[in-house]
């Protein structure tokens, strides 16, 4: 069987039509898995050496999160430099990217393999892979009918990134990431329509100058849309300064801000220069912006009014061009109305409010993060494959992720540990039970009694020694995360750091 005019003309057609890019891609893809009879097809986007999946069919639903770089994939590496259709060799021993990740074929070993890299003039822009579980599946096709496809999906490819780029949100392109060294470090997965509400909303805010508030439960990905704004911003070039309010002990935290000038007060031996002045034409993220005491916004309250600073010890002022992003996971309004923070400081830092909404409003989004973190665990072990079974995947879109995106992180990068001791291949396959063992864990309450020998030691001793170990055990599952940490301890983060401080924890 052979390509008709007539298919080409439909696949042209339906390539004009549909409501969305996506859509569109959609289509494309199901289309060719019918008329090539292949088991999974996928349409590539190539970006900054690595392809992420802009539409599937037939593979693990988890693989839109995913991103392939290609020195991780020789076969995708091998596409990207073929400059035309690739046939790999039935048998051929390179490892596949989809290897364990085409459902109801846990392994791929002799295969038909064909990748097509799509171009715009000279420039990769992405590719379309298929893969058949027959050997011969593809010979019936010429490379001729192949390119003709490649060329159809390539112009389709090209207007999407096109109309996207003009319309200045694109979901289709990754951020910009200045260390492209990095990879797919630092951008922000997710589909949902909370999350495209929210990088529609960065992709607004970012190229002015307004302040933004970005609140959101812990673990939602504060910090990344930080780096989404200032890197979408004409700031890029300059710096992004980050300074985390709830670490800042009182008596620096001044200092910290503004800087200081020697002699100003015992250990100023030099001068030094404050976050502010570090953040000059660029942008200071301050970090859980709630924890800040009340002296201290009333100073940077003066600092966002009128643009100018004062180190410590120091009489004349400096004017400063900083934009400023805050985050919190407090509810500020209510800190507002119990007058733990400063209403004129709230609507200042908050012209632009972001929520980051938590990870069970968007569970769609979770696959697609569990199949992201897999690749990045995968790379990081040297694991030949990391896959998640169907029923790992069933218990990740139930459990409901208190400490969203992090936790999903972490639970991720656990399980692939475990799994891997357990079964001690470099092919390895997250089961529902690799999950289970973390969420026992969390629900472990910290409180139990210190070890040792408790009948010898005064009351006093063993008190601390007690409070040492859920100190430190509770930095230790919050990240040392010290306002996190003072949350699930349910005490203010200034006595924490105090506490910690007199049991010799710091
Ligand atoms: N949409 C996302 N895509 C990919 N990774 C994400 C996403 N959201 C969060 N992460 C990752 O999850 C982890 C936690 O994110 P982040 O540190 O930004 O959370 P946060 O909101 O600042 O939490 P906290 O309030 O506890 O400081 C980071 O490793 C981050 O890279
Ligand atoms: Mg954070």
């Amino acid at each position: 069987m052979s390509l008709s005019v007539n298919l080409l003309a439909t696949i042209a057609i339906e390539l004009q039509s549909g409501i969305s890019h996506q859509d569109r891609f959609q289509r494309l893809i199901t289309t060719l898995r019918q008329v090539l009879r292949c088991d999974a097809s996928a349409l590539l986007r190539y970006e900054q050496g690595a392809f992420r999946p802009l539409a599937t069919d037939g593979l693990s639903p988890d693989v839109p999160g995913r991103r392939f770089a290609i020195a991780e994939h020789p076969r995708l590496e091998a596409i990207a430099r073929a400059g035309d259709i690739v046939r790999f060799p039935a048998d051929s021993a390179l490892p596949d990217p989809y290897d364990g990740l085409i459902p109801g074929h846990e392994q791929l070993k002799v295969h038909a393999c064909v990748g097509l890299p799509l171009f715009a003039g000279q420039t990769l822009i992405g590719a379309l892979t298929l893969d058949g579980m027959d050997p011969y599946q593809f010979d019936n096709f010429s490379d001729e009918e192949l390119r003709l496809l490649a060329v159809l999906a390539a112009g389709a490819l090209n207007n999407a990134l096109l109309i996207e780029q003009l319309e200045h949100q694109s979901p289709l392109i990754a951020p910009q990431r200045a260390a492209a060294a990095e990879g797919s470090a630092g951008e922000m997965i997710g589909e949902s329509p909370p999350m495209q509400e929210l990088k529609q909303a960065i992709a607004i805010v970012a190229p002015s100058d307004l302040n933004v508030l970005i609140s959101g439960e812990t673990g939602t990905g504060k910090e990344l849309v930080a780096r989404a704004i200032h890197e979408g911003s004409p700031r890029a070039a300059n710096p992004l300064v980050y300074l985390n309010c709830a670490a800042l002990p009182e008596t620096v935290a001044e200092s910290e801000l503004f800087g200081h000038v020697k002699g100003a007060f015992t250990g100023a031996i030099s001068n030094r220069s404050g976050k502010f002045e570090m953040a000059d034409n660029g942008t200071l993220f301050l970090d859980e912006i709630g924890e800040l005491s009340l002296p201290l916004q009333a100073k940077l309250l003066r600092v966002l009014q009128y643009g100018d600073i004062q180190r410590v010890g120091d009489d004349s002022s400096l004017r400063v061009n900083v934009r400023v992003l805050a985050a919190t996971n407090r509810d500020l309004k209510t800190e507002v109305v119990e007058g733990r923070f400063r209403a004129d400081l709230y609507h200042r830092l908050s012209v632009f409010p972001l929520v980051v909404p938590p990870l069970r409003e968007r569970a769609e989004d979770t696959v697609l993060l569990a199949g992201f973190f897999c690749e990045q665990c995968r790379a990081r072990l040297g694991l030949s494959r990391l896959v998640l079974s169907p029923g790992a995947i069933a218990h990740l879109r139930a459990y409901r992720w208190p400490g969203n995106v992090r936790e999903l992180e972490h639970a991720i990068h656990r399980a692939a540990i475990f799994a891997r001791a357990a079964q001690g291949t470099p092919e390895v396959v997250l089961e529902a039970h690799h999950f289970a063992l973390k969420t026992a864990g969390r629900e472990t309450p910290v409180a139990a009694p210190p070890a040792g020998p408790v009948a010898q030691q005064n009351l006093r001793a063993a008190t601390q020694a007690f409070q040492r170990r859920l100190i430190r055990e509770t930095l230790n599952q919050h990240h040392h995360n010290w306002a996190a940490s003072a949350r699930a301890l349910e005490t203010d983060v200034a006595n924490l750091h105090r506490l910690a401080k007199r049991l010799g924890l710091k």
